[in-house]
């Protein structure tokens, strides 16, 4: 769907989207409207339910007494509850609304609302980018569906005051839909597509963007003594990767280029700032190994690189929208299988920290990848931050459900950064506990660790596991096992792959360590 900005005004023909706030007041177009339509609109608000409630949603198909092929009046609620998410909710739901009718082509009118903290063309960019993020679905397997059961919507133009700004408040928003998106098409498809070498060649195509990829095979990882990542991938034919991906918005340090030519584009600054490291899960299929899970609903377990998709989609969005900062992302890709190659119970694997692990279930094998791409990215980088995302344990959604994710961290202050960024953008976080008491749980008899505790707390142990490999680094884990995946459709989520994190990372970094 192409999004346009035009000139504010009601088009006089085709399919047209105004605004009403609760308890049935009209916006200033759709009071217009209710003229041209000689009071068409007030009589359908009067004579149902709807009254400009937020997630309202009335659509008047070729009113009679006027021109227009189809009238969509979208609730806004209560001006003083009027903020970004809320716009873009709206922003969704009109999409889903118009390309649920067949409808091709549409405008939307955005008047200025009193007592509402945004401007109309602040309005516009945000109703825009969710109804862009709403735009989505991954159909291309479907090879028999009829072009009529297919979303219609290809052209939504928002008409606002001030459409200039408008526009070019909605370019990075764009830019961060497009790394959504491409987050998305990486959860959904199927583990025979996109396997860690396929996934590391997804990655590469970022280089388009000015991102530096990497791609480390199994050889190398060796080398670096990586025993716990490669331990995972093991009983696999396929090669684990491990992919690096480095954007230097905000200059690059000295230590981090040698090339004589980046120097005398003065692209190397020896003053500029650490970078911030985003770590990703990339199981690309987690049968559980010989540990084996359940057959009923293993079928999920494509989506167990949702962590390194996220990292991936948003070095797309930070390099898109050319954001200053220096963003660096680490996956590391595996697939877990039994075979007669694969680890066993009971095996002991040296990390690259040197630290040993006893791998007492070969189903908990997220946090045997995130320790070696973790200490690897520290070592490497010496950043500022490390944020690793991961489809984790099953017990954050028992703890949880499929509404928040679980947050870790050694850090208060990061911790209240990604917390304030997730409510900002609609992707909540919970903060959940560390403490010695938990590290306890996975000493083993054995080895310096166990990569399992009891039965209880499991997506602590999961996280204080993660933690001895951050050598005193700030960090953050965020387990989102319950928010990669949604089941039903939401103002901005479709269901199926959520791109969950693409957002939230994005706004962390553009609100704390993006120079003006
Ligand atoms: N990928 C799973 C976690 C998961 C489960 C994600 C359900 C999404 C939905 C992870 O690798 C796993 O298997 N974890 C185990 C850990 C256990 C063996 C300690 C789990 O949660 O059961
Ligand atoms: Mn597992
Ligand atoms: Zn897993």
């Amino acid at each position: 769907m192409k999004l346009t900005f035009a000139a504010p005004g009601l088009p006089e023909t085709g399919v047209v989207a105004v605004f009403v706030l609760e308890d049935r007041e009209l916006s200033a177009s759709a009071r217009l409207l209710n003229d041209r339509l000689r009071g068409a609109l007030v009589r359908a608000i009067e004579a149902g339910r709807f009254k400009g409630k937020r997630d309202q949603i009335l659509s008047l198909p070729a009113p009679a007494e006027g021109p227009y092929d189809r009238v969509v009046l979208a609730g806004l609620g209560k001006p003083g509850e009027l903020d970004a998410l809320r716009l873009q909710a709206v922003g969704g739901q009109i999409y889903a609304a118009l390309a649920s009718e067949g409808v091709k082509a549409a405008a939307v009118a955005v008047d200025a609302v009193d007592g509402a903290e945004l401007a109309p063309a602040e309005m516009a960019a945000e109703m825009a980018f969710g109804a862009k993020l709403r735009a989505y679905r991954f159909d291309k397997y479907l090879t028999k569906e009829k072009d009529e059961d297919k979303p219609s919507l290809e052209l939504l133009a928002v008409h606002c005051d001030n459409q200039g700004r408008a526009k070019k408040l909605f370019a990075p928003k764009e830019a961060v839909a497009a790394g959504v998106h491409f987050t998305r098409d990486l959860v959904s498809e199927p583990a025979n597509v996109i396997y860690p070498e396929s996934l590391a060649a997804e990655a590469e195509g970022l280089r388009d963007l000015g991102v530096e990829v990497e791609v480390l095979g199994e050889r190398e990882m060796k080398k670096l003594g990586m025993g716990a990542l490669l331990g995972v991938g093991q009983g696999s034919e396929r090669e684990s990767q491990l992919v690096v991906m480095q954007w230097w918005g905000a200059g690059k340090p000295e230590a981090e280029d040698k090339g004589k030519k980046a120097k005398r584009a003065r692209l190397v600054k020896p003053e500029a700032p650490a970078p911030l490291a985003f770590i990703g899960k990339g199981v690309t299929f987690d049968t559980g190994g010989i540990s084996i899970k359940p057959s009923a609903g293993m079928e999920d377990m494509k989506w167990d690189m949702a962590g390194s998709a996220a990292v991936i989609g948003l070095m797309k969005a930070v390099a898109g929208r050319k954001a200053k900062a220096n963003v660096v992302g680490v996956v590391g890709l595996v697939e877990n299988m039994p075979s007669g190659t694969a680890q066993r119970p009971g095996d002991i694997v040296t990390s690259m920290s040197g630290q040993t692990i006893e791998v007492l279930n070969t189903d908990a094998e997220g946090r045997l990848v995130l320790a070696d791409a973790m200490w690897y990215t520290k070592d490497r980088f010496k950043p500022k931050l490390m944020v690793d995302l991961a489809t984790l344990t099953g017990a954050i959604i028992i703890a949880l459900g499929n509404e928040m994710a679980g947050l870790f961290s050694n850090d208060d202050d990061l911790a209240a950064k990604l917390t304030a960024a997730g409510a900002k953008v609609g992707e909540p976080l919970w903060r959940m506990p560390l403490g010695e008491e938990y590290d306890k749980l996975i000493k083993s008899e054995a080895a310096d660790m166990k990569n399992i505790g009891n039965r209880g707390a499991g997506s602590i142990t999961a996280a204080q596991f993660l933690q001895r490999f951050t050598d005193g680094v700030p960090w953050a884990h965020l387990d989102i096992a319950g928010v990669a995946w949604a089941k039903k459709d939401t103002g901005t989520v479709p269901k199926g792959g959520t791109g969950f994190g693409v957002r939230l990372l994005d706004r962390f970094i553009a609100d704390n360590y993006e120079r003006e």
